[in-house]
């Protein structure tokens, strides 16, 4: 149920300059989500009465995804101040003046927090009636986040930035995690007293609990125990670890769940991954997007699959897929791409280094080697000899190829698409298809073969081939006179 008396506010509009990327930092991805995604995913849980996100720094792109990923948040535009506090104060002054609850404030960039953890905060905030309750974590490193400054009786004073901070500040190892409960009276009334005076030159809402403080109030704090909730990502090293941590407790989730998981270390799979249990994944694969891995299936080594679906029993080895649909019970790899409209039917096969894309393969259909099968349809039980390649590509368009239930291709067959092979028929090897061939019949695209008679020793004479060949000749007649005198 909609919390009317609580607005969450999400900072996104940082330049985010440690990632040194031409992406704004709130949306870089971490498993398959930006940034943003995680926290905004986390913020609609509590299913607040106002949602706003605040933009500036490549306004359009964020503001974008804010708007896919909550269509029901508001879009605040931060002006030219800098600062967490000014990005909240122009948060503030989009939600309606009768409102009268709790602004959660969030930071775009700390994706990890859950919203367990949110409500259990929020819920403590509302019963110690305090104006402002903040999320701190003890850290063994605590360079560059705010540090948090207690009195000799251990209640909250103030937040000091890293670089306002003496140096005993600085050793302070409870630090800031960007996160706040304000009841939204007193946080109106401080944001208007905020200032620039500090070594950034920018509103920094961690100055309103010393403000807060100041004027007598006690302020409420959450130390969380699980550091790596409250980690913030500034730099791509932050990145790498905040999403091997996210990685970690998925794969643990999975494990839990039934699933067999070999290497937790070297299996990277993205939030939107489904899996049912008793599949088994081994070592280096990545499941990515909306992957859906069906019970029983066995996916890797080495495999990377992106927005494809495993069939129940099936097995995936060394493959690279995208888009792709593999039936229950079919094989794939080692070596295999699976490209955008492949679909797989049930215990069909794809095997070792064939390419396949917008191609649909029957049931129990086979194409086992060294094949490109594009804009196709091969119809069930069918064989692909080794080799076979659909030619879709005239220069200009593409074409397909349409070959029969039960058709039989010899090796390196070359299908000329647009062409039809009919169902139950067969091609000889090294065939080039370039007309329908109807269904039964036997399609031979290659001349006639003709032996020219001892060429070699006419035209190679003396070479190690007419050495050879006069050898095996030699023996041959030999038998020959062998056969004849018995
Ligand atoms: C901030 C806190 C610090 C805390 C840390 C936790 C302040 C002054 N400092 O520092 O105490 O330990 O987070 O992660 O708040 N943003 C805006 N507008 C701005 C500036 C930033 O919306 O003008 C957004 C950013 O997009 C980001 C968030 O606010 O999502 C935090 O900004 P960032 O610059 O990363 O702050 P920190 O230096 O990490
Ligand atoms: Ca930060």
């Amino acid at each position: 149920m909609t919390d009317s008396r609580l607005a969450i506010v999400v900072l996104a509009a940082g330049q985010g300059t440690r990632m040194k990327s031409a992406t704004p930092k709130v949306l870089h991805p971490l498993a398959g989500v930006p940034l943003l995604g995680h926290v905004l995913n986390t913020a609609q849980v509590l299913d607040a009465q106002h949602l706003l996100v605040v933009v500036r720094h490549e306004r359009d792109k964020v503001a974008a995804a804010a708007r896919e990923l909550a269509p029901e948040a508001v879009i605040v535009d931060q002006d030219e101040i800098p600062g967490t506090g000014r990005a909240v104060e122009q948060a503030v002054a989009a939600i309606p003046d009768e409102f009268d609850g709790d602004v959660l404030v969030l930071s775009g960039d700390v994706p990890l927090m859950d919203a367990d953890t949110l409500a259990s905060v929020l819920a403590g905030h509302r019963d110690a009636g305090v104006p402002v309750t903040l999320f701190s974590t003890i850290v063994a490193d605590p360079t560059g986040y705010g540090r948090i400054v207690r009195d000799v009786d251990g209640s909250v004073s103030r937040i000091v930035e890293q670089k306002d901070a003496s140096e005993d500040e600085r050793a302070i190892t409870e630090v800031n995690a960007g996160m706040y409960v304000f009841a939204v009276h007193a946080l109106r009334d401080k944001l208007a007293h905020l200032t620039t005076e500090n070594a950034q030159g920018e509103k920094y809402l961690t100055d309103i609990v010393g403000a807060l403080n100041g004027d007598g109030h006690s302020i409420g704090g959450v130390v969380v125990a699980e550091e790596w909730k409250v980690w913030g990502v500034n730099d791509r090293a932050q990145l790498a670890q905040v999403g091997a941590q996210l990685n970690a407790i998925t794969v643990r989730d999975w494990q839990l769940a039934g699933v067999t998981i070999q290497d937790p270390a070297t299996t990277w799979i993205d939030r939107a991954v489904t899996i049912e249990a008793d599949a088994t994944i081994l070592p280096n694969t990545h499941l990515k997007g909306a992957t859906a891995i069906a019970a029983g299936a066995v996916v890797g080594p080495d495999t990377t699959l992106v927005d494809t679906e495993v069939g129940a029993g099936a097995t995936v080895k060394r493959t690279d897929a995208t888009l792709a649909v593999i039936g229950a019970g079919a094989t794939v790899g080692p070596f295999s791409y699976l490209r955008p409209g492949t679909v797989l039917g049930a215990s069909g096969k794809i095997g070792a280094f064939v390419e396949a894309k917008n191609a649909v393969i029957g049931e129990g259909a086979k194409v086992p080697h060294l094949s490109y099968v594009g804009d196709a349809e091969i119809g069930a039980g069918a064989n692909i000899g080794a080799g076979g390649i659909t030619a879709n590509y005239d220069g200009e368009n593409k074409h397909r190829t349409v070959i029969g239930a039960g058709a039989k291709t010899g090796a390196h067959t070359v299908f000329v698409a647009p062409v039809t092979l009919g169902a139950g028929a067969y091609t000889g090897a090294g065939s080039t298809i370039r007309k329908d061939v109807p269904p039964g019949a036997l399609a031979l695209g290659v001349s006639p073969q003709r032996n020219l008679e001892r060429w070699v020793h006419a035209n190679r004479p003396g070479s190690a081939a007419d050495q050879a060949a006069r050898e095996a000749q030699g023996s041959a007649e030999a038998q020959d006179e062998e056969g004849q005198g018995r």
